[in-house]
This record gives C-alpha cells, sequence and structure tokens, in this order.
C-alpha cells in the first residue's frame, strides 16, 4: 500500500476522517423528502426556493427542482437558475452547443447520424459520475440534468451521493477503499476520432481530496475505455463497489423527471434506466444536461 495513503484513504488522519463523518452523517438526518423544489422564476429565484435548495445540497449534494410550467422548455431559465447556485463556469463536450448545453435524447430514433456515445441513445446508463475521463484541470464538479420532454416509459435516473457511499465503504472494507485512492487506479485510453486526439490518456484515483477541501470521485461501471490497476486489492475494491451499488442502499433514490424537473448536483453517482418513446411522430425524451467546473455555492444568493 502506497504511504501515502493514510489509513482514512484520502484523509491525512484517522481523526480527520471521523470529523468529517460525524458532520456528513449529522447534517444528512433522517428525514428527508423527495419531492421537488418548486421554482416559480427561475431567472429571479426566491429565498426560500433559495433556503430549500441549498439545505438538500448541502446535506446530501443533490436537489431536485420543479420550474413553473412556463420554463419547462427553457435551456435559458435552467442556466440562470444555476448562476444564481454559483454555477457559471460551463463545460462544453463535441457533442454540446456553443452555449455548452447538451440536448440528451434518443438520436438513433430520427434522420439524425447515431452518435456512438450510449448517452444519446435509449439503452441503459450504468453507475458512473460526469466526466470521469477529464483531467484534473478540467473537473466536472457539478451539473445539471433537465427534464424538457420525458419519455413514454422509463428513463429514471437512479442518484447515490458519493459521499455516504465513501463512508459506507470506509466502515465495511477500509482496506479496499484506500485501494480507491491511489493514484494509479483507472487509466482512462486516449480517445481518437479520425485521426484527431480528442483527449489525452488520464490517469488518476477513484476518490480523492478535491483542492476546495470536498471529497471527488471519478467512477464507472463501463467496460469499455477504461483499464483498472492490475492488482488483486484494487479488483476486489472494484468489485465490491459493484455489489453496494446493485444493493438497497437506504439513501439510494431513484427518480423519474416529469417535465420541468430537474436534478442539481454536485456530481455524484448515477445512472439511467432504459426507456422507450411511444410513438416516432411525436416528442421523445430530451433532457437538457451543462456541466460546471464549480459545486454549488451554499452561502447566500
Ligand atoms: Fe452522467
Amino acid at each position: 500500500m502506497d504511504s501515502s495513503i493514510a489509513a482514512s484513504g484520502v484523509f491525512t488522519s484517522t481523526r480527520q476522517f471521523l470529523a468529517w463523518k460525524k458532520q456528513k452523517l449529522d447534517g444528512y438526518g433522517s428525514e428527508y423528502t423527495n419531492l421537488p423544489v418548486n421554482i416559480a422564476d427561475p431567472f429571479r429565484i426566491r429565498e426560500d426556493e433559495y433556503t430549500h435548495l441549498v439545505e438538500q445540497v448541502r446535506r446530501r449534494n443533490f436537489v431536485l427542482y420543479r420550474l413553473d410550467p412556463e420554463y419547462s422548455e427553457s435551456p435559458q431559465a435552467v442556466m440562470a437558475l444555476c448562476r444564481q447556485l454559483g454555477l457559471v463556469s460551463t463545460i462544453g463536450n463535441p457533442e454540446s452547443g456553443q452555449d455548452h448545453v447538451s440536448y440528451i435524447h434518443d438520436r438513433t430514433r430520427g434522420l439524425e447520424n447515431p452518435s456512438r456515445y450510449i448517452p444519446y441513445t435509449s439503452k441503459p446508463l450504468n453507475w458512473h459520475t460526469d466526466g470521469y475521463y477529464y483531467p484534473e484541470n478540467h473537473k466536472v464538479r457539478s451539473f445539471v440534468m433537465h427534464c424538457a420532454h420525458p419519455a413514454g416509459s422509463g428513463g429514471e435516473n437512479g442518484l447515490i451521493d458519493h459521499e455516504m457511499l465513501y463512508i459506507q465503504m470506509q466502515e465495511l472494507a477500509p482496506e479496499l477503499a484506500q485501494c480507491l485512492c491511489l493514484p494509479d487506479t483507472l487509466t482512462i485510453p486516449q480517445n481518437v476520432e479520425q485521426g484527431k486526439v480528442l483527449r489525452e490518456t488520464f490517469q488518476g484515483p477513484v476518490y480523492s481530496m478535491d483542492e476546495n477541501g470536498c471529497l471527488y470521485m471519478r467512477f464507472t461501471q463501463r467496460r469499455h475505455h477504461i483499464i483498472w490497476k492490475q492488482c488483486s486489492k484494487v479488483t476486489q475494491a472494484i468489485a465490491f463497489l459493484n455489489s453496494m451499488l446493485s444493493s438497497p442502499l437506504p439513501w439510494k433514490v431513484t427518480v423519474r423527471l416529469a417535465r420541468g424537473e430537474g436534478i442539481l448536483c454536485n456530481n455524484i453517482l448515477h445512472c439511467r434506466h432504459a426507456y422507450s418513446d411511444l410513438h416516432p411522430e411525436t416528442s421523445g425524451r430530451l433532457l437538457y444536461r451543462i456541466r460546471f467546473h464549480e459545486r454549488m455555492s451554499l452561502g447566500h444568493p
């Protein structure tokens, strides 16, 4: 085991980990709601709406919201809401527009070019954090997923606060949790498309302490384009993590976003169930996704 990985993984001492854990669990509480916070005017959120949003994020690193129907299909309204929570530095990708908004829908339905990226199909997406393949100076620390139109059926999202998962893993298998903090736990090979390098090789830990003092997680259950460290402990650790993700954890949330509803989160673990759109001629599932460099600000707007 790397000597830099202390007994408490990403924390510098057991004492520091226990203090962080106590603060997290005390703040998490046992009573919380999965009802969305209603937002009357996303361009100018009220003090009470802001308080409800921030309270949920502080506890669980995510919050569900519902915009007034007038704004259900407005990416500008979603962006305005994000800005009031301190999210301003957007991160684009080759699939997003100039405004860095990704329009996530099933591109295999119509006459558009089918995407080779699974998010743009109706297939299930396994557990992952966003941008697990991005370099350190380009980390995705938060994102919003907003439903402009739900699927005919399916398309639920699973959500897990990665901090709660870390605590659970430290309690059940501390040695395996520590393996996931090694700087060479995962390797993402170079991404080359038509001879052009879109992304350099990246190597990093699953769990790390971000420069802002918050726990950061890089993870995907994808089997392609990711290489796990060839070491029996890391293999065990990934198997253990996967077994936790498929078990009925008390803080696992499954939500089916309705029109005008969304998820704001500090890049927690999430997944998507498969879905189907009822008729090819009607609008299908459409989500707006915007990624940010910052975590959500928990101060005053
Ligand atoms: Fe995602």
